[in-house]
């Protein structure tokens, strides 16, 4: 007994002297280990993989309006539980998706004052480690203002990364990549290349009645910076008592960041029980006319959403098997400054040249269902109060998808659009829409963090900066590497409404302005860029008698599989994607200004024999002077075949590969 009591002593002592305070957890395959601690009242973090420091010491907790939650903690009670799960979801990159992590919650106790406490849970995953606050009830902590999350993300180097600036141009930026020190602050997700074996992104994860995540730094260290409330409030936490969760994704190639399901699997099941009618599909519609000056939203001679071309659009989807028609400018409210004067929408009230009521039959009676398009110009209190109404029209006529926008960073009440506000009126929209059995395509709006998987009737949103600019942009449009980083930072959230598929390239509005890339390119943005219901957005006179059209025709937009053979961040990348409840695999490839060569061996083919359709660069195809030949070819292949291709300048492949 007296040895035990020694011994017991002894281990005492010695993890005191070696800091054994802390405590860790690990990740399933062990590799990720995330430490935690608290110094002179200081809480932190740090992050290693193997030997490595991913993240350094960093610090946690919070400045409250009511005195700090910071400096002045001891550790308290720590609890651990560990989850493997394999889960199913409607639509998505993948049918099943596992989520395996080992987690440790830590209660962080105030010494003096008021105690109170506050409990960090960490997650510790195979492809990344996550942690997010919960404010427990309490006397002290019932209703309290947040003025800034201490977070931090203190990076090991002075890692290049891919940012877009924060607040500005709805989050529509073009990303660039400087040494981390050298930025402003950023929107979240950020993708890091921190060396040759490790890659990172950082994002938040169920962004829920919270205020958004950006960035600030000093130096290397990241610090999160949320999106205030006019007042300057950050978020006033009521009834929600949780933070969403950051989130470090890690790889040892850039593939694994595209690949990790963490922002997924860090947002709450799904609450829609019925998901049966959630039906994404691909659609045409009265919009590029509209974004490059053809036509005009407002009522006139050039109104586009006329009966008459409605019906055009109509005919058009069902002779090529696209499920939408979206129409924007068939409502009351256009006809002035509309972002300065968005009270005047009506969500109900079509044009006199609009039969909305004749056109969503017409469209039911040939298969196709007409997409709603609800933009606010940021009165989003007008939407609100017209919402009930509007979904219970559109759900009587046969209407099941809104496109929803807000061209004007500012709401009426003069909150942001990141905002808590913001973030809560986004939320309610998507929640309003479920009951009436409305899926939404979500403009402008909330940044992406995964809340899909919730409430799967959000299939898409922009917070990027899509293919319209290369309509309206006044310094060209999109660089070609655009889409070659996309998915790894803003695609991390959710899908991404980019509408893909513009073949004609002449710009009469703003001359030289136009995809700066080849028409393959545009192409293989259909399997490149993650949406379950895409758009072919040209002029659907601009597909008439086109052979690549085909591809837009065939290429589903859900998947059971996706893997990710060859990317590097900024430069190029492929996916290969297998059609849901099929054989049959979908390869997409883009490239920078830079051409390349890139071969793909198909051993994930199931056994057999299969068809490849092959849409490639034709001879001398370069995006700056020559951006339309094509080749198209078609393959007999296996599971054997090694595929090779040239992507030119700026250029793409896009593969269709049908089991015999
Ligand atoms: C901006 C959206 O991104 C675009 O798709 C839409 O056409 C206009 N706003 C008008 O709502
Ligand atoms: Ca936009």
């Amino acid at each position: 007994m007296k040895r035990f009591l020694l011994f017991t002593l002894m281990c005492l002592i010695m993890s005191t002297v070696s800091g054994a305070k802390d405590v860790k957890v690990i990740s399933p395959d062990g590799e990720l280990s995330v430490t935690v601690g608290v110094d002179g009242g200081h809480a932190w973090y740090q992050v290693i993989r193997g030997s490595e420091a991913v993240i350094k010491r960093s610090e946690l907790g919070f400045i409250l309006k009511d005195g700090n939650m910071n400096g002045n903690f001891k550790m308290g009670k720590v609890t651990r539980s560990a989850l493997d799960e394999t889960w199913s979801q409607p639509w998505g990159e993948d049918a099943k998706v596992r989520n395996h992590y080992n987690e440790m919650k830590v209660r962080l106790q105030e010494k003096n004052g008021q105690h109170r406490v506050l409990d960090v849970v960490f997650r510790a995953f195979d492809d990344g480690v996550a942690f997010r606050y919960e404010f427990p009830v309490q006397q002290g902590l019932k209703d309290f203002v947040i003025m800034e999350e201490v977070t931090q993300f203190a990076l090991p180097t002075d890692a290049p990364t891919w940012s877009i600036p924060a607040l500005t141009d709805y989050y529509e930026g073009i990303y660039t990549r400087e040494p981390v020190s050298q930025k402003g602050n950023m929107s979240s997700p950020v993708a890091l290349e921190v060396n040759d074996s490790l890659y990172m992104a950082i994002m938040e994860a169920n962004l829920t009645d919270y205020s958004t995540m950006n960035l600030s730094h000093n130096g290397t260290t990241l610090a999160v910076d949320l999106v205030p409330w006019q007042n300057g409030d950050k978020v006033r936490v009521g009834e929600t008592r949780v933070s969403p969760w950051r989130v470090m994704i890690i790889g040892h190639k850039p593939a694994d960041i595209l690949l990790s399901r963490m922002p997924l699997n860090l947002n709450e099941p799904c609450r829609i029980e019925d998901t049966s009618w959630l039906q994404p599909t691909k659609y045409v519609g009265i919009w590029w006319a509209l974004q490059n000056q053809r036509w005009t939203w407002s009522q006139g001679e050039r109104h586009g959403a006329t009966t008459e071309n409605t019906k055009r659009y109509i005919d058009f989807a069902a002779r090529h098997g696209m499920g939408g028609v979206l129409v924007e400018g068939w409502n009351y409210g256009w006809d002035g400054d509309w972002t300065r004067e968005g009270n005047k929408f009506s969500f109900t009230k079509a044009y006199p040249d609009y039969d909305l009521k004749a056109l969503c039959r017409y469209a039911r009676e040939r298969g196709v269902r007409i997409i709603a398009h609800n933009e606010t110009g940021g009165a989003a209190q007008n939407y609100e109060n017209q919402m009930e109404e509007a979904y219970t029209l559109y759900e009587s006529l046969g209407i099941n998808t809104i496109k929803t926008g807000y061209v004007n960073p500012h709401f009426y009440n003069g909150e942001l659009q990141h905002s808590q506000w913001g973030v809560r009126h986004f939320r309610k929209v998507i929640e309003t829409a479920a009951r009436h059995h409305m899926m939404i395509v979500n403009h402008e709006g909330a940044m992406p963090s995964g809340i899909q998987r919730t409430w799967p009737n959000l299939i898409g949103t922009e917070s990027m900066r899509g293919q319209e600019y290369n309509a309206f942009d006044r310094k060209g449009g999109n660089p070609p590497y655009h889409e070659c980083i996309l998915p790894f930072t803003r695609g991390l959230g959710g899908p991404m409404d980019f509408t893909p598929g513009i073949f004609e390239y002449n710009n009469e509005a703003v001359p030289g302005t136009r995809p700066q890339t080849t028409l393959a390119h545009q192409l293989a943005e259909y399997i490149v860029i993650y949406s379950p219901g895409h758009m072919a957005a040209d002029q659907i006179e601009n597909y008439e008698h086109q052979p690549a059209f085909k591809f837009i025709e065939e290429v589903p937009t859900n998947w059971e599989r996706t893997l990710v053979p060859h990317a590097e961040m900024g430069k190029y990348v492929t996916f290969a994607r297998q059609e849901r409840g099929t054989d049959n695999w979908y390869i997409g490839s883009v490239t920078d200004s830079e051409a390349r060569d890139l071969s793909l061996k198909l051993d994930f083919l199931g056994d057999g024999k299969y068809t490849a359709m092959i849409y490639e660069d034709g001879p001398d195809a370069d995006y700056r002077t020559n951006p339309y030949p094509m080749t198209i070819r078609r393959l007999d292949v296996d599971r054997g075949t090694v595929l090779h291709f040239h992507l030119a300048p700026g250029g793409g492949v896009a593969v269709g590969i049908i089991r015999k």
